[in-house]
């Protein structure tokens, strides 16, 4: 099979939902991945940030391999022994109490928003009839089923399928004032990405992540914190919410929580798991134990990781902005540990600047059209951030030369040197 016949195969076979750039991958190892030609990329978007570990990590192979070979799946109707296990972890690592395991990132964020309703019904004292509102944020991502939908602050993607979820209302990004203006006794939860992803790589403020824990917790409502892109280590922390020091009522991860094999899971505590109650929620796969085996492997590793993602995310982000000082094409640099973006002046240039990386060889994304986004794998190293930040460096100076408005690289810039901007937290 090669890529153009797949191509012709998928065309006519598949729903037409992704606009795939035209590589087959064959196999990875570590920060690379080869295609069928065997061409060799250096993959910083990690799979949508769930590759942490990188490709083929050996002790991650030696569980799936294992486990594979004892017990993949018996259903949530009997235990074993893993969920349990990762529980544990996952509970030390955020100071919540309890864990429910699912496939994804959205049921994960489903899950969070059914809990939130149940609570409020369970505990619905304070003279509301009705105490069932949910503030997301405008610009926000949670995901593409109904309820993940009516949350995600996006006209491009709820517009279709409306009517969506009732009782939804959004908050502009960051506005405390317009949180305390909409806020009232009839919300149950707030819905926050801490580090907005799809969105652009967005930061919280601290002011407004306090004025939502604030108000919460004034009014018995919950703060619902999604992290399943900017969670479990990708800011240099476990949770992105410890770099506010806050902590939320729920929080939802999965992206590199099983290094790939689908697994999502919402924590919360122990006064919220009181509104749940065996058969009011569930699922089939999740949580099953191959999928939680592995988990356990991808936490064990990741701690060991997390040191490096917060030194050499500062150095990345460093190398960032001198591009920006030096490109006038660069109209934003942001982010934090591994999550970190780049922002330009036309959606041209930043789909000019990423096919200019894939023939090179160096994997990237592009969000909200102008925004290059870096999701690299948590392994890498820096001559890794330095190739990227010189093939970034020559594709906005030949883009810029096409517009006739840049110089070419200085040696300044590859040298490390020149002056720094303050990151953005847009
Ligand atoms: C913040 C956030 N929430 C929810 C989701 C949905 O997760 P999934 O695609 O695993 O269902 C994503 C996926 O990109 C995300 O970034």
């Amino acid at each position: 099979m090669n890529l153009n016949s797949i191509m012709d195969a998928e065309k006519n076979l598949l729903l037409p939902t992704y606009d795939r750039q035209k590589v087959l991958f064959t196999r990875g190892k570590g920060v690379y991945l080869w295609d069928a030609k065997g061409k060799r990329y250096l993959d910083f978007l990690s799979g949508i940030g769930v590759n942490a570990l990188g490709h083929a990590h050996p002790a991650v192979l030696k569980v799936i391999k294992d486990q594979a070979g004892k017990l993949i799946h018996t259903s949530n109707l009997f235990y074993h022994p893993y969920q349990s296990e990762l529980a544990k972890r996952l509970t030390k690592m955020s100071g919540m109490d309890r864990a429910f395991f699912c496939n994804s990132g959205t049921e994960a964020w489903e899950g969070a928003l059914k809990l939130a309703r149940a609570y409020a019904r369970a505990n619905n004292s304070n003279g509301h009839k009705a105490k069932w509102r949910l503030l997301a944020l405008e610009n926000s991502f949670h995901g593409r089923t109904f309820g993940a939908l009516s949350t995600t602050g996006q006209a491009k993607y709820r517009d279709p399928f409306m009517p969506l979820v009732p009782g939804v209302d959004f908050v502009a990004f960051n506005d405390g004032e317009d949180l305390k203006r909409q806020f009232d006794g009839s919300v149950c939860a707030v819905c926050i990405e801490t580090i907005q992803g799809e969105g652009g790589i967005n930061l919280i403020t601290q002011e407004f992540l306090q004025t939502a824990r604030e108000l919460t917790e004034k009014s018995d409502a919950l703060l619902l914190l999604d992290e399943i892109q900017c969670g479990l280590g990708r800011t240099g922390k476990y949770f992105a919410y410890q770099n506010y020091g806050i902590q939320p009522d729920i929080v939802t991860v999965a992206k590199p929580l099983a290094a790939g094999l689908p697994l999502g899971a919402l924590l919360t505590t122990n006064r919220v798991a009181t509104a749940m109650q065996p058969g009011l929620h569930g699922t089939t796969f999740g949580g099953g134990p191959l999928a939680c085996a592995v988990a356990i492997e991808v936490l064990k590793q990741m701690d060991k990781l997390k040191g490096n993602v917060a030194k050499l995310g500062g150095y990345f982000l460093a190398k960032l902005q001198d591009l920006q000082a030096k490109h006038s094409s660069v109209k934003s640099v942001r982010g934090i540990g591994m999550m970190l973006a780049i922002e330009l002046d036309s959606a041209d240039l930043a789909k000019a600047v990423l096919a200019d990386l894939l023939a090179n060889g160096i994997l990237i994304n592009r969000t909200h059209d102008t925004v290059l986004r870096l999701l690299p794998p948590y392994i890498i190293e820096k001559k890794h951030v330095d190739e990227v930040v010189h093939a970034l460096d020559a594709a906005l100076a030949s883009a810029g030369k096409s517009n006739n408005h840049e110089g070419p690289p200085s040696a300044s810039l590859r040298a490390g040197k020149g002056p720094r901007r303050k990151a953005v937290a847009a």
